[in-house]
């Protein structure tokens, strides 16, 4: 057993890394009871996981359909009536939607309890269950509702990668490439060399770069923990990502899938803005591209993708933050107040898309 702690604000995070599901259970706590919030899939799938858990435990089974108020009104219910008082502990095991709900019931319940986390997607793993961001959707708006309150401990597995599906999975390894990006060449070259690796789940090969990726987070948003400057070069092809994703609201596509894009049109656009030298430019472009990704049914309009960003919430009204990139591991934050400018580059981009 692996294990890395890193302080945020005074608290400390421990994340550990079991290479056997069986074995989690080995970081369970010691002392004080256990509530477990669990992702129904996840046992299906993993049938050996039932034997770990108790018999507290609230079953998710539409995770993002379930990450709302309501559903946080039943968790807090469930750990009421079975006596959870503040020393007890919340155990959130699941995708990002199931982690982000058990977070937040687990940072509201008496003002805050325990809270471990057990990412058991690609995406948990790597990007929502480091941060402190708990959360949940509200009406029709994503992560309106929320706290920054962090875990305990995360437990890293990645043998639970295993039953993922393959668009699923590529979905999170979209942040891999991302963080890969934003960091360093070196990065960048070991993903490249390792592509069959990453392509069939290497265990081994997952379980270092989960941890390369979740080091990168983590030192991001240790330093900067509540979302100033570095924070934000984690959205790189974000504003362009929400963009896609809000005009395709009605036919929801997955987060990574439209962060791909996204990092494509800021590779572009950074490149053709004379920002980014084209050895950088060619590295990142061939990474991004070298993985399936079912990028078929997603609606890409340029005026309705521009109209989207220029609403996007992360915008002060002065113009569009983007995240562009000098070189590789070099991101930089840039403001655009030529809307026709961004409109044109969708266009040819949209054009050109393959
Ligand atoms: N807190 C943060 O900082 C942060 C960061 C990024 C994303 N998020 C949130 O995370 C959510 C997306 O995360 P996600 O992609 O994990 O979504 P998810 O939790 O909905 O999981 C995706 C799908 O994979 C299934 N699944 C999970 N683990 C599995 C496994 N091991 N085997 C088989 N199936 C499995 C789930 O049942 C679900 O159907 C969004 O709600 C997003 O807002 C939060």
């Amino acid at each position: 057993m692996k294990k890395i702690i890193f302080k945020n604000q005074e608290q400390q995070v421990e994340i550990l890394y079991q290479k056997e599901i069986s074995k989690i259970s080995e970081s369970f706590p010691e002392h004080g009871k256990m509530f477990f919030v669990c992702d129904e899939r996840v046992l299906e799938k993993n049938p050996q996981m039932n034997k770990l858990l108790n018999e507290n435990v609230y079953l998710v089974k539409s995770p993002e359909k379930e990450k709302d108020l309501q559903s946080t009104i039943r968790i807090l219910k469930f750990l009421k009536d079975n006596g959870c008082n503040r020393n007890d502990h919340l155990i959130a095991i699941g995708g990002g939607a199931t982690t982000d709900l058990g977070g937040f019931a687990s940072s509201i319940y008496m003002r805050g309890i325990n809270l471990i986390i057990i990412p058991t997607s690609l995406l948990g793993q790597v990007d929502a269950s480091v941060g402190g961001k708990t959360g949940v959707n509200f009406e029709s708006y994503k992560n309106l509702v929320g706290s920054f309150f962090n875990p305990k401990k995360v437990i890293v597995c990645t043998n639970f990668l295993e039953s993922l599906d393959e668009q699923e999975y590529l979905n999170g390894l979209a942040e891999i490439l991302k963080h890969a990006i934003i960091t360093s060449d070196n990065d960048v070259d070991t993903l490249l060399k390792n592509i069959e690796k990453i392509t069939s789940r290497d265990n081994d090969f997952l379980e270092e770069q989960t941890k390369r990726s979740i080091e990168i987070k983590t030192k991001i948003v240790t330093e900067d923990f509540l979302e100033a400057e570095q924070r934000k070069f984690l959205n790189f092809g974000h504003t362009f990502a929400h963009g896609i994703e809000s005009i395709n609201q009605n036919n929801p596509i997955l987060h990574g899938h439209a962060v791909i894009i996204g990092m494509k049109m800021a590779l572009e656009f950074s490149y053709q803005e004379k920002f980014l030298d084209e050895e950088s430019f060619t590295k990142s472009k061939n990474l991004l591209n070298s993985f399936k990704y079912n990028l078929s049914d997603i609606e890409l309009d340029a005026d309705k993708i521009l109209s989207a960003m220029e609403l996007d919430k992360k915008n002060d009204g002065n113009g569009i933050n983007l995240v562009l990139l000098k070189k590789i591991g070099v991101p930089f934050l840039s403001k655009s107040n030529e809307p026709n400018k961004i409109l044109k580059f969708l266009i040819n981009f949209i054009d050109n898309f393959e």
